[in-house]
């Protein structure tokens, strides 16, 4: 990667943490071009967006967007939507799962009371026969998230698995510890800023160990959403696990919402099974600049429709 594209793509993830910069876009609604990544402010206009995609057949898993909470009672605000959305589900009668953040469920104040907000999330899911996947953040959160996941599990709740990021030196013995479990996961690149010392800071360091890692768990048979809009190793993957004879219903490919949209129709059509990541809500804004830093071109393009007005 460039150096000024580095620095570009630093800068970002700076700015996804700032709040200033957040009230500010705030105000201007999701008219900053947040529409493309965002299916709408509303549990229902999100609803209608997977309607859409199963009507493609493409399933897909809600997020109510919202990280980094600074009252426990903004989480417990967070986790009725969460009870709401899975029973808006039920009633709609659509394909799609969910996805949370830990810190949204108050994972950095009060990490107790985080996993009573999760548990009951993922009772509810149980209830309604659904899944909650619990997203992946920066490293600070990766041993407690975890943690949460396999507790939930120890607890007899199955319908809960998280993310591993491909770009951690540790997600090796992670993904090890986790298949023997077994637990459904997710693998990722990692979209967070994080030093050298944790994280590879090469793409092509990243790229290769997510190849690795996809290939240990499509072996594994544990069921595993390989998350990524890179054409490439998708094509390599539905290639490897063919000449592997690892069966379809054994993984699924998971893409953004508003990314790379022709290729998920085009997977879901030659018979891959596919899952989309819808997120709602008026908290968007650090989602919005985390897609922007995982791509300056998007960043550049929509600066220059704001000037063109
Ligand atoms: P890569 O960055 O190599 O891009 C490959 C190609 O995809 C690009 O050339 C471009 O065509 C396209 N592309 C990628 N990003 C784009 C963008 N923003 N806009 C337009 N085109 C783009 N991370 C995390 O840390 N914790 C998590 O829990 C999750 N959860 C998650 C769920 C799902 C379903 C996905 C797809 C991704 C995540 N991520 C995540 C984000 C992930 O870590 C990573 O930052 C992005 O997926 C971008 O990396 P790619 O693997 O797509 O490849």
């Amino acid at each position: 990667m460039a150096i000024g594209t580095r620095l570009f793509r630093s800068a970002l993830l700076a700015m996804a943490g700032n709040r200033a910069a957040e009230a500010l876009a705030l105000k201007y609604g999701l008219r900053l071009g947040a529409r493309q990544f965002v299916a709408g402010e509303t549990r229902e206009e999100a609803l209608d967006k997977v309607r859409d995609l199963n009507r493609k057949g493409i399933e897909a898993t809600l997020d109510h967007l919202g990280e980094g909470i600074r009252r426990m009672s903004e989480a417990e605000a967070y986790k009725q939507e969460y009870v709401r959305l899975l029973e808006g589900i039920r009633a709609a009668g659509v394909r799609s799962n969910v996805s949370l953040k830990p810190t949204q469920m108050g994972l950095a104040l009060d990490p107790d009371a985080a996993y009573a907000n999760i548990r009951e999330i993922v009772a509810a899911a149980d209830r309604c026969g659904n899944f909650v996947r619990i997203d992946m953040e920066d490293s600070p959160h990766t041993d407690a998230t975890i943690g949460i996941a396999r507790r939930l599990h120890g607890k007899g709740l199955t319908n809960v698995g998280t993310v591993i990021q491909a770009y951690l030196y540790r997600s090796e013995d992670d993904i090890r510890r986790l298949t023997a479990e077994p637990m459904n996961l997710r693998l990722v690149k990692g979209a967070y800023k994080e030093p050298k010392s944790l994280a590879y800071p090469r793409k092509p360091d990243v790229d290769a160990n997510f190849r690795r890692l996809a290939k240990a768990r499509l072996r594994s048979g544990v069921y595993t959403a390989i998350a990524t809009h890179d054409e490439t190793i998708i094509r390599e993957l539905r290639l490897f696990a063919r000449r592997e004879g690892i069966d379809g219903s054994a993984y699924e490919f998971q893409m953004l919402y508003g990314i790379r949209s022709a290729l998920q129709e085009q997977l879901a059509a030659e018979g891959c099974r596919v899952r989309c990541y819808v997120p709602y809500g008026r908290m968007w804004y650090p989602y919005f600049v985390r897609r922007l830093a995982e791509r300056p071109a998007n960043a550049a393009f929509l600066i220059r429709n704001w000037i063109r007005g």
